[in-house]
């Protein structure tokens, strides 16, 4: 399985803050936004990451994350020449993809909480055992930006609907969606929507129809955060601000994900954090892993 992380986009919504840089480079407290989605595609154990950016912001991503060798991944950059639609991620991918399952995620998501490792490991587990995808809901109290999850009477998913004026449920489409192969030929066959873009919302309609995906919702206490407007980043900062500070820990820290993981070794770790051990985050990783060596 590989993944792809998109982190294109105009950004309108964060203007003038976005104007020239990209959204997914913004800091969330202490750390690059893009780190976040980065730590999800890690934490399921995926080495192979393609990163898809807008041509002008291509060369920021790299001077950050360069080719992942510092975490023991593989990172790949591929461009997204106009804000398309997130469908269109599965295009630009298929070559990277090479027949492979994915993980998509959009750049500017942030998922925490108990229980994201297992909803990962079982969405994984879903694709290889019985090939259905797995895409994630979460409540909200204003559903009419997003994706709406339609179910029936059972709680079987029936279909999901595109920003609708009359919500019929709470629970919106995050930007995790755990796809099977297939998804990346049905992409090269979509046509935009009325907003002209190619909808990611078609592509799990048709998985849905097909009976090829899973709805898992995740509990309430989760913390699902979309960071594209000035609240929500604010929220998103004030989020991994105090909890980091109340229990001492660091969220979305690649550098912690990878040494777990064992792809990379604690030496490396400290090679690598010495790079920035003027800051919090530099700081923390020297402190907590100095005497493991
Ligand atoms: P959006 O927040 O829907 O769009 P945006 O980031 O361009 O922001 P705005 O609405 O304020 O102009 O995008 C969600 C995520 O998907 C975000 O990380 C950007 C990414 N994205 C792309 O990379 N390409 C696209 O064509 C679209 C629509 C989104």
């Amino acid at each position: 399985m590989k993944a792809i992380v998109l982190a294109g986009g105009t950004g309108s919504r964060l203007f003038p803050s976005t104007k020239a840089v990209s959204k997914q480079l913004l800091p969330i407290y202490d750390k690059p936004m893009i780190y976040y989605p980065l730590a999800v595609v890690f934490k399921a154990q995926i080495k192979e990451v393609l990163l898809i950016t807008t041509p002008e912001d291509q060369p920021a991503f790299q001077r950050l994350l360069a080719d992942g060798k510092q975490w023991g991944v593989h990172l790949q950059y591929a461009i997204q020449e106009q804000p398309n639609g997130i469908a269109e991620a599965l295009s630009i991918g298929a070559e990277f993809l090479a027949g492979e399952d994915v993980l998509l995620i959009l750049g500017d998501n942030i998922f925490y909480g108990e229980g994201l490792q297992k909803h990962l490991n079982k969405a994984k587990i879903t694709l290889e055992e019985i090939s259905k995808g797995t895409i994630f809901a979460h409540e909200v109290e204003c559903p009419q930006r997003y994706g709406v999850a339609v179910f029936d009477e059972q709680g079987e998913p029936q279909f999901i609907e595109e920003k609708p004026q009359n919500p019929q449920s709470n629970f919106v489409i995050t930007g995790l969606y755990c796809y099977p192969n297939l998804v990346v030929e049905q992409a090269t066959k979509l046509t935009p929507s009325t907003r002209g873009e190619l909808e990611i919302t078609d592509i799990n309609n048709y998985l849905l129809k097909e009976g090829l995906l899973e709805v898992v919702t995740f509990k309430p206490g989760f913390t699902w955060l979309d960071t594209g407007t000035h609240e929500s980043l604010l929220k998103a900062t004030q989020f991994v601000h105090t909890l980091e500070k109340r229990h001492g820990i660091k969220i979305g820290c690649l550098e912690e994900i990878a040494l777990s993981n064992k792809w990379i070794s604690p030496h490396q770790l400290l090679y690598w954090a010495a790079g920035f051990s003027n800051s919090s985050y530099g700081k923390y990783l020297v402190n907590k892993y100095q005497n493991k060596v």
